[in-house]
């Protein structure tokens, strides 16, 4: 039998390779995906060669724009933030790498999946929702729901004894388990597990200290077109090549960090820290040029259903009708949202300053308080409050 891996090439996954390999016995493909993590990749391709997977067996791809195109994106269109906060960085990467898997394994007619995700948290379901969804027939197999190495003592023991190299920072009190591409950095575990304990200053990897952030502000645009961020700066960029500049400068002036306690779809809390500094700025440059170019009706419609978006993106649901027809609605509401927004960066913070669209539905002539030659009649005003008034008043004579 053959079965396609999730291969990082880190130490988790190299165990669980050796682990197919003997214990399982099967052939076993490697798929290692390029998301922007920041990691060469060779090093993954040549540790499966090493371990004996055969060349045409090795598939290592480049999905930065198809990441960011057809899954950052369009999730940046609907404002998603799982529980108020969280960007779900990890949680909208799943259902790629689980689509992408499924077509390899179609292509060397292997009939089995497997991931190096645990049997705790949320990402061995976004893994096998997508697999079930996309190939209903599949074979999953989850490693760390199956054998017996129950803790990472266990499993750095197997690694010694197959001559798999322990990096030594796996040794130590400073491993915790992270998750990185373009959106963001993830960590959870270990030193993060008091949820009373600040995180520690060497968890960050992606984002300066905010009190170490330049003293001098950064002014930047960024033009929109349908929702979609298409330039900085006047200057035309890819999906992956825009989110990867939002990622320096939110870099540079420490924008994006999130220590948050959340709700994991199994039942658990549990307590992580997120670096999003480019989906920082990006969320909050959309919401500024849908600040004027949705209308209220539509904006506090959207507003309402971006929770249940966003659940369905943490909960593995991509890859369901329900998804798509709130995307169907997202995307609807997207056709005037193009335009500029300029924003202040500054010491952590991203500040909206300035919005313009020739869809703008802004009119200073209907708002201001000066001489608005007729444009709006205050008069009007009077009955509009009466009305709404009506059933306040018949309340309060009854009640008062
Ligand atoms: N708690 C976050 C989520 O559920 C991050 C998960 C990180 N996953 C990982 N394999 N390190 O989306
Ligand atoms: C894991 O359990 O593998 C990481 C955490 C999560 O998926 O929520």
């Amino acid at each position: 039998d053959r079965v396609v891996l999730a291969f990082s090439g880190g130490l988790d996954t190299s165990v669980i390779l050796k682990w197919l390999q003997t214990t399982y016995r099967c052939e076993v493909v490697t798929f290692t995906a390029d998301l922007g993590q920041g990691e060469e990749l060779e090093p993954a391709r040549r540790k499966a060669e090493l371990m004996g997977v055969k060349q045409e067996h090795i598939f290592v791809d480049d999905l930065r724009e198809e990441f960011v195109r057809d899954y950052v994106f369009p999730m940046m269109r609907a404002n998603a933030l799982y529980e108020g906060l969280y960007l779900l960085g990890t949680s909208i990467a799943r259902p790629l790498i689980a689509k992408r898997q499924v077509e390899i394994a179609r292509q060397v007619g292997a009939d089995a999946v497997s991931h190096g995700a645990t049997g705790k948290g949320n990402d061995q379901v976004r893994f096998e929702l997508g697999y079930y969804a996309l190939a209903p027939d599949i074979k999953v197999i989850a490693p760390w729901r199956e054998w017996d190495l129950t803790s990472r003592t266990a499993l750095i023991a197997f690694a010694e004894a197959h001559q798999i190299p322990v990096p030594k920072d796996k040794r130590g009190e400073s491993p915790f388990s992270t998750d990185a591409n373009l959106l963001h950095t993830s960590s959870e575990g270990k030193v993060l597990e008091d949820p009373w304990e600040e995180v520690p200053d060497y968890v960050y990897s992606r984002t300066v200290n905010p009190e170490d952030a330049p003293d001098a502000p950064e002014i930047i645009t960024i033009d929109f077109e349908r929702g979609d961020a298409v330039a900085i700066n006047g200057e035309g960029l890819s999906p992956a090549s825009l989110l990867a500049k939002l990622n320096d400068l939110g870099r540079t002036h420490g924008i994006g960090r999130l220590d948050l306690v959340e709700n994991r779809f199994v039942g658990m809390k549990s307590r992580g820290m997120y670096e999003t500094p480019g989906g920082t700025i990006l969320h909050l440059a959309h919401r500024g040029i849908e600040q004027i170019t949705l209308d209220r009706g539509a904006a506090h419609l959207k507003d309402e259903l971006a929770p249940r978006y966003a659940e369905l993106i943490y909960n593995g649901l991509w890859f369901s009708p329900e998804r798509e027809m709130l995307q169907a609605l997202v995307d609807h509401s997207q056709q005037k949202v193009t335009g500029t927004v300029r924003l202040k960066l500054y010491k952590g913070g991203v500040h909206v300053i300035g919005r313009k669209s020739p869809y703008s539905l802004y009119s200073e002539k209907v708002v201001t308080f000066e001489d608005d030659a007729g444009a709006y009649d205050q008069r009007d005003a009077e009955g509009f409050i009466k009305l709404n008034a009506l059933r306040l008043r018949l309340l309060g004579r009854r009640d008062c």
